[in-house]
């Protein structure tokens, strides 16, 4: 059987369907697809193509441009950023010469935001495909300058943080110091009229001195002598004899009162040293704190110590005392009208050491205790209470990688129970 000979009408029908088919399909498709063959003449561009890159229909007139004169285009408005436009062309040239897969994105100057794809064909030549990002690239900016305005108004608020913790310190270093000015105060009034009585019985005793002087020459009258025995009963020397030593030893003592404050506040706030980790005496610093606030405490109630036997841990002193300051201060202010106790134990569980600080005042209930950790969660009045000083007294304890906990019972008290490790772990020991 011989071959029938082709039929020539489908040949040439059904290729020119396809193709037909095919480039109307190719307009509709939602990329800009361009190809061209190995000289780099431009053989097929789509409707889409031309769109997304601006590109008039005279470029494509009467027949398709090579793809040369589509880049020189390009660069001659700009597209390829500012610079030589012959540069540019000669790059891009060179670029698609070597016919190699590629893959990156652009940004026309009107803003719009290209990914362009080349892949080599099989046959030489190669197609470029075109697909519009722009608004993928918006949205991804958006989201960029809402992380911006996040980042801002994060640190804008740790920056609020560390000025109100700062408000906090100074607010309790206020408090302080109203506390230690009364403490001076009292001791310094009676030195100084102690050292102004001293000072009006000297003159009596330099005036009789004069006297008895005067008495003992040899050439003294029974006169001159009388006299300074009625000096003598005058200024009442008997009492002087008693008083000035009196108000010696009183005033001895209040500038030991004295040397006492400064030295616990010296020891309160290792003014002398820096705010560094170092092995310390717990006791020494409760001590010393409880001295400084003492003018908040003892009229209040009274301080009951039960130490046990402690190591010195590894800790930063000065903030530690601020603690215990903190949670003496709020058992005095829990305090009713009748005078309390406060008991401070201590003792050691493992490698830590545990604190105690219990009041028998007011106590609280659930649903405040829940809370009493929290910044500015306060219960005191206006004027009286920040809400930060137990805040405060969570980090610090945090940043000694310790516990504080407390238990309440309203009516009868609080106990407030603080674990330190007595040496800290440091991150990068632990993790090797
Ligand atoms: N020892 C205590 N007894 C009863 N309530 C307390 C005691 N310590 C703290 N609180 C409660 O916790 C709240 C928060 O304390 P704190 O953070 O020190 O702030 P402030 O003392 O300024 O109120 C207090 O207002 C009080 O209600
Ligand atoms: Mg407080």
């Amino acid at each position: 059987m011989s071959t029938t000979p082709p039929d020539s009408s489908l040949k040439v029908t059904a290729p020119e369907f396809v193709l037909q088919t095919i480039l109307g399909v190719m307009n509709e498709v939602p990329v800009g697809i361009c190809i061209v063959d190995k000289d780099l003449q431009i053989q097929l561009v789509n409707r889409r193509a031309k769109q997304l890159l601006d590109l008039p229909d005279h470029l494509f007139e009467p027949k398709l441009p090579h793809f040369s004169a589509v880049i020189a285009f390009n660069a001659e408005r700009g597209d390829y950023g500012p610079g030589d436009s012959a540069e540019h062309v000669a790059r891009i040239l060179a670029l698609a010469q070597r016919m190699e897969p590629h893959h990156f994105e652009r940004k026309r100057p009107n803003g719009q935001v290209l990914d362009i794809r080349g892949e080599p064909l099989p046959d030489g030549g190669f197609v470029t495909i075109w697909t519009d990002m722009t608004a993928r690239a918006q949205a991804e900016e958006a989201v960029i300058a809402r992380n911006t305005t996040l980042e801002q108004l994060n640190a804008d608020l740790q920056l609020a943080q560390q000025q109100l913790v700062q408000s906090e310190k100074l607010a309790s270093i206020g408090q302080l110091a109203a506390g230690v000015a009364h403490e001076i105060n009292n001791p310094i009034g009676y030195v100084s009229s102690n050292i102004s009585s001293m000072a009006s019985y000297l003159e009596d005793i330099f005036r009789l001195l004069d006297e008895c002087e005067a008495a003992c020459a040899p050439d003294a009258t029974p006169d001159q002598r009388a006299s300074a025995w009625r000096i003598r009963a005058e200024i009442d020397l008997d009492f002087l004899k008693e008083d000035i030593p009196n108000l010696m030893r009183e005033s001895l003592e209040g500038i030991t009162r004295v040397k006492k404050i400064v030295q616990d506040l010296k020891d309160f706030s290792h003014a002398d040293t820096h705010q560094e980790w170092q092995w310390a005496d717990l006791h020494k610093g409760i001590e010393s704190t409880i001295n400084i606030v003492t003018s908040e405490v003892k009229y209040k109630a009274d301080v009951v110590r039960e130490f046990g036997q402690l190591p010195d841990i590894e800790c930063l002193p000065t903030q530690l005392n601020q603690v215990f300051m903190n949670l003496l201060v709020n058992a005095a202010h829990a305090m009713g009208e009748e005078r309390g106790t406060i008991t401070i134990r201590t003792g050691t569980e493992a490698a830590s050491v545990w604190l105690e600080l219990s009041d028998n005042g007011s106590g609280t209930p659930p649903e405040v205790q829940a809370r009493v950790f929290d910044p500015f969660f306060t219960t005191k009045p206006m004027g009286k209470g920040t809400g930060l000083g137990l805040s405060l007294a969570y980090g610090i304890i945090k940043k000694h990688q310790g516990t504080v906990t407390l238990d309440s019972t309203p009516g009868r008290g609080t106990t407030f129970r603080i674990v330190l490790p007595v040496a800290r772990v440091i991150a990068s020991e632990a993790t090797g």
